[in-house]
């Protein structure tokens, strides 16, 4: 059975957490697209509206909400925000992330808390938020971002590899906890995409490596994904739309590689 509502049944409801870009920007416009109603949740005003607008174009109803995920009640907000201008909540996509190149040697505190603080902490409570609204209506679906960097032994990489190892295990907690509510908990483990995030980190490790060849590379860095090339927000957007709409309804703690073949299992 498919989450995707009939002709007849109101529009799902869905909340996005980083959708003003990159990744959760595609997400909230393709679920716009399949008609779900969607909240966007960004500290970048201007750019969450433009993509607010963008969905509402869509046909579905489309709220912007300015919420900085690191503050402590900001999950709470979230979901009490969605439901009482959407009307309800179905499906939360927890997209936001944040990650930065530091060498092992060099890690600092505040690399910690942030990456931490907004990828794995407000995540987490972002699950348990959502989670109550849904287990008390008997459905609903998650949808956690994670990273092949979770599972590799990445030098410069280590608060960020070690908040998407905790994404990880919060999912399977989170399918573990809701699954007698009827409600799932995935993950979807992106490839490379040309984000901001993804462009900035990328020059911090050339730096660390000692490269100056950006070009080079980016290229020797392609030519280590299995399929040859890296991949866009969009198609991998196609893969969280899947998982909250289409995925089978025995789906669930379940971690969808869409990585190019980077990532294996
Ligand atoms: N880009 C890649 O190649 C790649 C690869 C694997 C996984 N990912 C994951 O995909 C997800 C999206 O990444 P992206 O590349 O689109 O990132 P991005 O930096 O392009 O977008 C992140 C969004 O989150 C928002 N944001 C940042 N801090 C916030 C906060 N405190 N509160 C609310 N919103 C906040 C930003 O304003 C931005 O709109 C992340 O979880 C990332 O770890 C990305």
């Amino acid at each position: 059975m498919s989450a995707a509502a009939s002709p007849d049944s109101p529009p799902l409801r869905a909340l996005v957490t980083g959708a003003a870009g990159g990744l959760g920007r595609a997400v909230a416009l393709g679920l716009a697209q399949r008609g779900v109603a969607v909240a966007i949740v960004d500290i970048d005003r201007a750019a969450g509206e433009a993509t607010r607008q963008d969905c509402a174009a869509l046909g579905p109803d489309a709220v912007f909400l300015e919420i900085d995920l690191l503050a402590a009640d900001a999950a709470e907000r979230a979901v009490r925000a969605t439901v009482e201008r959407l009307g309800g909540l179905d499906i939360l996509v927890n997209n936001a992330g944040y990650g930065t190149g530091e060498a092992f040697l060099e890690m600092t505190a505040a690399t910690w808390d942030r990456t931490l603080g907004l990828n794995l902490r407000a995540l987490a409570l972002a699950c348990a938020a959502a989670g109550r609204h849904m287990a008390a209506q008997g459905r609903g679906r998650i949808i956690n971002v994670t990273s092949p960097a979770s599972r590799m032994a990445l030098p410069n990489y280590t608060a960020y590899a070690a908040s998407k190892a905790g994404v990880d295990a919060v999912t399977r907690a989170g399918a573990a906890a809701l699954a007698k509510h009827g409600v799932l908990v995935n993950s979807i483990a992106p490839g490379m995409m040309d984000t901001p995030m993804q462009r900035s980190t990328e020059a911090l490790f050339a730096r660390l490596d000692g490269r100056d060849d950006m070009a080079a590379y980016l290229a020797e860095r392609t030519a280590r994904i299995p399929l040859g090339r890296r991949t866009s927000c969009e198609e991998v957007a196609e893969g969280v739309v899947w998982l909250a709409l289409d995925a089978p309804a025995y789906l669930t703690a379940e971690r969808l590689n869409l990585s190019g073949g980077l990532d294996k299992d």
